[in-house]
């Protein structure tokens, strides 16, 4: 069967391609589209449908639109509550709805050919579960999905066995621990469902003084659901522009409903645990992009391994939605070997795109060893290679590379991207070495969905990936799946003793991910990076 996937109602909207029950392709439409996130998520963007990843997926497996068996769009409009307290956004939830309706009337107009009868609705919660329960490296399995909305509800738990889904229990909205970050978010100046990252990093330089308050209000309630009750937030720390000074009690704020939000996802993975009896859980949802509540679940919940599904926000459910109508076919999806889903090109295409920029390039016997080579210079170099990650990190195909060892390093590329200094870069480091450096998350990690603690003796040697609370999220590297990698990680090490290196995403401020080799030379034309690795080609600055 050949079934595509679409997510559009909210936002980062994407594309993804199963064939015989094999994931094909992947892409959000953020990376053709250049602009971040994709749209809005108000009412009146959801008609806008990924069309040029959804095409871009459908030329990667050479097949036309007539060719689809099938189409999975990541909301069921049957759903829908437009009434309810919590969804209705100055009355516009209705259109919402419709465009959700009309969507494959919609999706006839963007791929001509295609039949709209195949179009069938995934509940969104049931796409984020198939995301991650039938992409995991395992079988049969607890799931927990989580995320500020879908249709009526913002969490589902339950257990997939042979593919199919029992669901055990869900919240209903206006209950929803991604919506009540959501809104802290933006009382702390960042932008809200986008930023939340940044409250997570933000909350390590704080105390959870005012826990025992927010706990009153979020919280489980012991039979697998929870309640997240309004709070005033001006209560505990000031309401927040983003042009505004960042205080101890903001700090203190965050870290409060961190740890409030991780001990309801505790107790959730508790009772889910007690229900199924599974060893493994997957998780998906927007939550789950939380990596130090994935590190506590991972480190005190019953279970005994935990699997994140890399793109856990909502792009990742039109994955989800393409596994799930699989599965209800009888195929059953081999697990994802990697995020690598997006685009490529050949050495000859590449070649072609720098001939075309008249910009002047070499061909290095090993362009692995180049990189180490500059790294190991105290260089700043983008790492173009393979296919793009799909998902919001980079993992070794989309990155910016610099050494670990010179603590000035984070301030150097926060500067490269034009970022917040209190935001952590993170590193990548061999699997099997990954041992001596880290410790609590789980290992291998190469999706950076956890965080690590750093051990004492290595966090003067690796200063610029050790975050303020001796943490760091770490990517494991294993030279099976990422034979590149793993060479320049050995390069670089044989130079200077350190099996890791600095890895943040290749992009500048406010811009999605590089994604094809235009936007790769954009970027370093117009950033201070000293080598960009595209390819086997390495193009230096001021050559
Ligand atoms: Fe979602």
């Amino acid at each position: 069967m050949r079934i595509l996937g679409i997510n559009a109602v909210f936002h980062d909207p994407a594309a993804a391609l199963v064939v015989d029950g094999e994931i094909v392709a992947a892409a959000e439409e953020e990376r053709f589209s250049r602009r971040k996130h994709g749209k809005s998520a108000v009412p009146f963007s959801a008609w806008e449908l990924p069309e040029q990843a959804a095409k871009w997926c459908l030329d990667k497996a050479g097949l036309a639109p007539a060719d689809l068996d099938a189409i999975g769009y990541s909301y069921d409009p049957a759903l829908a509550d437009d009434d309810a307290d919590g969804t209705d956004e100055g009355g516009w939830e209705r259109l919402r709805t419709l465009y959700a309706r009309r969507a494959p009337a919609f999706l006839k107009t963007a791929l001509p050919g295609v039949d709209p009868g195949i179009v069938r609705f995934v509940r969104h919660h049931v796409a984020h579960a198939a995301s991650a329960a039938l992409a995991a490296p395992f079988g049969d399995c607890a799931v927990l999905t989580s995320d500020g909305r879908g249709e009526a509800e913002s969490y589902l738990a339950g257990e997939y066995r042979d593919g199919k889904l029992e669901e055990l229990a869900s919240q209903r909205l206006p209950h929803s621990l991604g919506l009540a970050y959501e809104s802290l978010t933006e009382h702390l100046g960042f932008h809200r469902s986008s930023d939340e990252y940044k409250v997570m990093a933000l909350a390590s330089y704080g105390k959870p003084r005012f826990l025992s308050t927010v706990a009153e209000h979020i919280r489980a309630t012991g039979d697998g659901g929870f309640r997240t009750d309004p709070l005033d937030w001006t209560e505990f720390a000031p309401a927040r522009t983003s042009a505004d000074e960042l205080l101890p009690e903001h700090a203190d704020l965050a870290a409060s409903v961190q740890r409030a939000v991780e001990d309801v996802l505790l107790e959730l993975a508790a009772w889910l645990h007690e229900r199924t009896g599974h060893t493994d859980l997957a998780l998906a949802g927007g939550t789950a992009l939380n990596c130090v509540a994935n590190t506590r679940l991972h480190a005190e919940s019953p279970f005994e391994r935990v699997w994140v599904q890399p793109a856990a926000g909502d792009a990742g459910t039109a994955l989800g939605a393409a596994l799930q109508l699989a599965a209800d076919f009888g195929e059953r999806a081999a697990p994802m070997r990697g995020a690598d889903l997006g685009r490529g090109w050949t050495d000859a295409e590449l070649e072609n795109w720098l001939r075309r920029a008249r910009i002047r390039y070499e061909r290095p016997a090993d362009i692995a060893e180049t990189v180490a080579d500059a790294l190991a210079d105290d260089k700043v170099v983008a790492w173009f290679q393979g296919r793009a990650e799909f998902g919001p990190r980079a993992l070794g195909h989309r990155s910016l590379l610099a050494h670990p060892g010179r603590k000035e390093n984070l301030e150097r590329l926060n500067d490269v991207k034009g970022r917040e200094q209190f935001r952590p870069v993170a590193p990548m480091v061999l699997a099997d070495r990954a041992r001596e450096l880290f410790s609590r998350g789980p290992i291998p990690s190469p999706y950076m969905l956890f965080v690590h603690d750093v051990a004492e003796e290595w966090r003067d040697r690796v200063p610029a990936v050790t975050h303020v609370d001796g943490t760091a999220r770490i990517q494991t590297v294993d030279a099976d799946d990422e034979p590149a990698l793993a060479r320049m990680l050995r390069g670089f090490e044989s130079r200077t003793g350190l099996p890791t290196v600095v890895n943040t995403s290749l992009n500048t401020a406010g811009r999605p991910m590089v994604d094809d080799p235009r936007d790769a030379l954009e970027c370093f034309g117009s950033a201070p990076v000293d080598l960009l690795a595209i390819g086997p080609f390495a193009v230096w600055r001021n050559a």
